[in-house]
């Protein structure tokens, strides 16, 4: 695996004037997860994964005031953030593509569906279309070889692929 580096500390953060953590938000966090862990930093992870799904993404300011609500160093919830090829740091589409690249799905052709995902939405791994529609990742074992080829769609688990079905999978969206 190769480490790739960013200049960050020259990186422009957009910022608007709402706060992305509105009182009633952080109010909603407090009840939901404070009485379940043991400090407000353990609460980190399921507060992102929360701002991802109301925003889609995650973006530098909600990170800022997110870390602030955990009594976090931002850059501490940022590494967080990007350890996990499941947060986004980029606006993305409204739906994605998620085509597992494991080795089960590899030998069950994974190739043949990522290309065929590929041409369909005219976007590579890692790319968004231009419409905003959808977002296509490759992703490591999600934990349905016994059906591979497999990807999700947002949450929805599709098994056995063929580059005939994913089609039909995707014309339906
Ligand atoms: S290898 Fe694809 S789901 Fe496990």
């Amino acid at each position: 695996m190769a480490w790739i580096t960013k200049p960050s500390g020259t990186m422009q953060i957009d910022r608007r004037d709402t706060p992305y953590l509105t009182d009633e938000i952080k109010d909603a966090f407090e009840k939901r997860y404070a009485h379940r862990y043991p400090n407000r930093q353990a609460m980190a992870l399921p507060i992102l994964h929360e701002i991802q799904h109301h925003y889609n993404w995650l973006p530098y300011q909600a990170l800022e005031e997110a870390a602030e609500f955990l009594g976090l160093e931002a850059s501490k919830l940022l590494d967080t953030a990007t350890f996990y090829e499941e947060f986004f740091l980029q606006p993305r589409g409204k739906h994605t593509i998620w085509v597992c690249q494991s080795v089960s799905c590899e030998v069950m052709n994974e190739a043949k569906i990522t290309e065929t995902v590929s041409e369909k939405l005219g976007i590579q791994p890692g790319e968004t279309t231009d419409d905003d529609k959808f977002t296509f990742m490759k992703v490591e074992c999600i934990g349905a070889c016994g059906g591979a080829p497999c990807m999700l769609v947002d949450e929805t688990l599709h098994e056995n692929l063929t580059p005939n079905n994913v089609g039909d999978v995707l014309d339906k969206l």
